[in-house]
């Protein structure tokens, strides 16, 4: 016994050893957080269970290597209450972990039941883009359709009080912002995936899918067509850029045609805006 509590000791310290080692990496998005902070929680549940039962088969293996008259337990009630009960115990807290991560709209997607309640700001119809997911509220949170199309990414942002700004290939998101991105295709099945992010949802031509994210380090994250759907498949890449919120703004501003501050956002401000970026176009 006094073995195999040593060798339990050495097991539980390198086990220790291990999580002290473990640097935290920098989280680049809520989203991330989410997913590797649920799979950092099951493992630090999992790396015990698994020292404990190997410890365990080596201990046993080596105790009665010698024994030619092996005895079975049997009728043990104590100890099948106790497996049960440990097993009961370590299956709930894995129910209610996973369940949290899942019901966040971070990782279930903008129809997701939020915890936070935030499913009361969500109405049926995003207005730039009928029939998406959105908050009410335009200013609450930034809005953009993901279009997906034999070979490439189109991505049209929401640009209150100003024309909305499309661009190819490039996302620009601001950093420490909800961002809810309406996913769609122009033709048939892809999928956006950033891995960098914890991002990756379907695009289906005629619905939107959207899902919510809120980067919370700024750079440059590779975004994947996920989803066979082509020749051009393999070169169906984007880049998703995590700009700070004035940037952001500015990159509005800049693309959107009116290159001037927003006056209020009315009517006669979007009729220049258009009436500008329609010149601008016709110069180039
Ligand atoms: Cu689009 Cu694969």
């Amino acid at each position: 016994m006094k073995q195999a509590r040593r060798l339990l000791g050495v097991l539980t310290g390198l086990f220790a050893l291990v999580i002290l080692a473990d640097p935290v990496a920098a989280q680049s998005s809520v989203n991330e957080e989410l997913i590797f902070g649920l799979n950092r929680k099951l493992l630090y549940v999992a790396v015990p269970i698994t020292v404990l039962v190997e410890g365990i088969l080596i201990y046993t293996v080596y105790r009665f290597r010698d024994n030619d008259d092996p005895k079975p337990t049997q009728e043990n009630r104590r100890l099948e209450i106790t497996w049960t009960v440990a097993t009961a115990i370590i299956l709930l807290f894995v129910g209610l972990a996973s369940y949290q991560v899942l019901g966040s709209p971070f990782i279930g997607g903008a129809t997701a039941t939020a915890g936070d309640g935030s499913q009361a700001n969500l109405m049926e119809l995003s207005y730039d883009y009928p029939g998406a997911k959105g908050p009410a509220d335009p200013d609450e949170a930034v809005q953009v359709e993901v279009d997906a199309m034999k070979y490439q990414w189109q991505f049209n942002h929401q640009n209150p009080g100003g024309q909305n700004v499309g661009e190819t290939g490039t996302l620009v998101i601001p950093e420490g912002r909800t961002v809810y991105l309406h996913v769609t295709s122009q033709d048939w099945l892809h999928a956006v995936h950033v891995p960098g992010l914890g991002l990756k949802q379907d695009a289906f031509p005629g619905q939107y899918n959207t899902i919510v994210t809120k980067a919370t380090e700024r750079g440059s994250y590779q975004l994947y067509c996920a989803e066979y759907c082509g020749v051009g498949h393999s070169n169906m890449l984007g880049t998703v850029e995590v700009v700070s919120q004035e940037e952001y703004q500015q990159y509005l501003q800049e693309n959107s045609g009116s290159g001037g501050n927003s006056s209020g956002g009315n009517s006669s401000g979007n009729a220049s805006g258009n009436a500008s970026g329609n010149a601008s176009l016709v110069a180039a």
